[in-house]
């Protein structure tokens, strides 16, 4: 079985440019490694994240259902196949987004998110988290004008509450998350990442 590993974070946390740099690590060393993204990376999940970032006003429940629609199509039609074809497979964002935003930030009931998620994924766990921590203050100046969707509209305390999921999900499994300071270059945060990532593909294939 291969390696799967997800990137997360805050908004403007640098993950996605850190998920394409180790993407093409990868590449270079000839691996058929895939690389997806959450919400999306299906043509459901497309539709859904184009609903989820600007369409109608909807309640915390309705998002819940939506992110999990979108993830339990992507689990079951590209990352179990890829997997089980022996890729690598590189998640920008996962479960640990909807425990961030929606049991933290959007204060659902824990339990009922775990449970989703267990739901929508099969149980189908990450091999390694890195997580891009941003302070809340740097996370919103970075977002500040670069988007407007339903998201980064969202209030200072909201952001407080999702870094702080991050925090509670990666203490409580520190084996296997990695967390990196997101102010740091973009270079450092790469060859971090990569230390970590390579004993994992020796492992694992
Ligand atoms: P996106 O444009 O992909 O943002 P980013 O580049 O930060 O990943 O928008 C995805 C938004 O959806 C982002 O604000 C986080 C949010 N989200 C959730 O609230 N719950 C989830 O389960 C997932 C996967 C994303």
């Amino acid at each position: 079985m291969a390696s799967f590993i997800v990137f997360e974070g805050g908004d403007g946390s640098g993950k996605s440019t850190q998920a394409r740099n180790l993407m093409q690590r990868l590449r270079r060393r000839g691996s058929g490694a895939v690389l997806t993204h959450e919400p999306g990376g299906t043509p459901l999940g497309e539709a859904l994240r184009r609903v989820l970032k600007s369409g109608p006003a909807m309640s915390p429940l309705s998002e819940l259902f939506l992110f999990e629609a979108a993830r339990a199509q992507l689990v079951d039609t590209l990352i179990r196949p890829a997997l089980a074809e022996g890729r690598t497979v590189i998640a920008d964002r996962y479960v640990a987004s909807t425990v961030a935003y929606q049991a933290y930030g959007r204060e659902l009931d824990r339990n009922l998110v775990d449970r989703l998620n267990r739901e929508a994924t099969g149980g189908l766990m990450p091999d390694l988290t890195v997580l891009l921590d941003l302070s809340v203050d740097t996370s919103l100046s970075r977002i500040q004008g670069a988007s407007n969707d339903n998201f980064d509209q969202a209030p200072r305390e909201f952001h407080r509450r999702v870094r702080e999921g991050y925090m509670a999900q990666a203490e409580a499994n520190p084996d296997k998350w990695l967390v990196l300071d997101g102010t740091r270059a973009k270079r450092d945060l790469g060859r971090q990442i990569w230390e970590k990532v390579q004993p994992l593909l020796q492992q694992r294939g």
